[in-house]
């Protein structure tokens, strides 16, 4: 099955990773090519690639990046910012078929150097590390491994100590929980197997996840979101990780794109399984997600307990729990309307608060 991976349709599932991927990448271009404090190249590495589609001719990964090249290249002319795409697939065939797909590709006069690789990830990602280094560069790395041991410990402390960085890995988790008791997974010793054997199927991507999050070194920014993939019976999931704020919340928005409910899988997972039923409760609570109600209650009670203090630090709250903006202002408002805070005529919680000192606003709390 996995051999054939090419040889046949993309499934269900592969169509919701690719889609997941696509809006991301299209959001990171965006920010990239608009950035004026780098003047790059942009870089993006895709290095498990295939030869470029399935066999009907639906566009993997390696045809979305080109396409997404051509599609933005107005924005990139103006820029004057050099693309450089990497593929490598440790099967030779795949990537000579590749090599002759995009031979005639029209990049809508962008300029794009490509870069063709043969060989096994582990022995590639060497040649490719001081790339990633290359002074002012930007750089979206996306590994669509089978299977979970390629993407190893060291190689992630590696990658998220490098600025710029922007990755996006596959995961097959479903696999981590049925062989967690067999030992075979030393490359991915970190993740805490007892726990993960105990939890049940919808939390474990969260669970790797985080233990991915705890080899980060301490003192280091770098923000991390999962997103659960059901493809069959199966789970997988995808990690992504960024050393920028701003990178965690474009990956937030794609995924609230291609998950318009919940946000972090493309299955109804166990704990939002009321979400299927066909009779709307009486509770408007019942009604909506159980994530969303949660990050609601969490938001309240931080902002209650003094724990977030300004505006600021409610969005990297929210930013960080896999929300947007939009959800933040929703409490925000809840709790002017119930006098739990006093309402001032300007509270940003958008993107510019990061960046603006001068939209700080202290939270004053109403009965104090
Ligand atoms: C899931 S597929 C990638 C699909 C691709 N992203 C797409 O959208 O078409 C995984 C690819 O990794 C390749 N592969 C398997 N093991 C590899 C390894 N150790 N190093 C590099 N490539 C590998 C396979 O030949 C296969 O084409």
């Amino acid at each position: 099955m996995v051999e054939k991976f090419h040889d046949i349709t993309f499934d269900h599932g592969t169509h919701d990773k690719l889609k997941l991927f696509k809006a991301s990448l299209s959001r990171w271009l965006v920010v990239v090519i608009n950035d004026r404090y780098f003047e790059g190249p942009i870089q993006i590495f895709d290095l498990f690639s295939g030869p470029g589609c399935d066999v009907d001719g639906t566009s993997g990964s390696p045809l979305i990046i080109c396409e997404l090249i051509a599609g933005n290249s107005t924005r990139l002319l103006k820029s004057g910012k050099k693309v450089v795409i990497i593929f490598n697939d440790s099967n030779v065939k795949k990537i000579k078929e590749l090599q002759e797909r995009l031979s005639s590709f029209d990049f809508n006069g962008v300029s794009v150097k490509i870069q063709y690789f043969g060989e096994s990830f582990k022995s590639v990602i060497n040649e490719l590390l001081p790339q990633m280094r290359i002074k002012n560069s930007f750089n979206y790395v996306f590994l669509d491994q089978f299977g979970v041991t390629e993407v190893n410990g060291d190689l992630f402390k590696i990658m998220c100590s490098i600025p710029r960085v922007d990755l996006l890995f596959f995961m097959a988790t479903s696999f981590l929980k049925r062989f967690a008791n067999t030992g075979c997974f030393s490359e991915v010793d970190f993740i805490d197997m007892k726990k993960l054997l105990k939890l049940p199927s919808h939390l474990v991507h969260r669970a790797v996840a985080e233990d991915f999050s705890k080899l980060v070194p301490t003192g280091q920014e770098y923000y991390m979101a999962p997103f659960s993939l059901k493809k069959g019976p199966n789970l997988y999931g995808l990690i992504f990780g960024s050393s920028h704020i701003k990178g965690l919340r474009q990956f937030n928005e794609a995924c609230w794109k291609v998950s318009q409910l919940i946000g972090d899988a493309n299955w109804i997972t166990e704990e939002e399984k009321h979400l299927e039923s066909e009779q709307l409760s009486l509770f408007e609570d019942a009604n909506r997600p159980n994530r969303l109600n949660a990050f609601e209650r969490d938001l309240e009670c931080a902002i209650i307990s003094k724990e977030l203090t300004n505006n600021r630090e409610i969005y990297l709250f929210t930013i960080t729990k896999g929300f947007m903006p939009k959800h933040a202002k929703d409490v925000w408002k809840n709790m002017v309307n119930s006098k739990k805070v006093v309402n001032v005529k300007r509270f940003p919680i958008n993107d510019d608060v990061w960046k603006k000192h001068k939209e700080l606003v202290s939270i004053e709390l109403c009965h104090e």
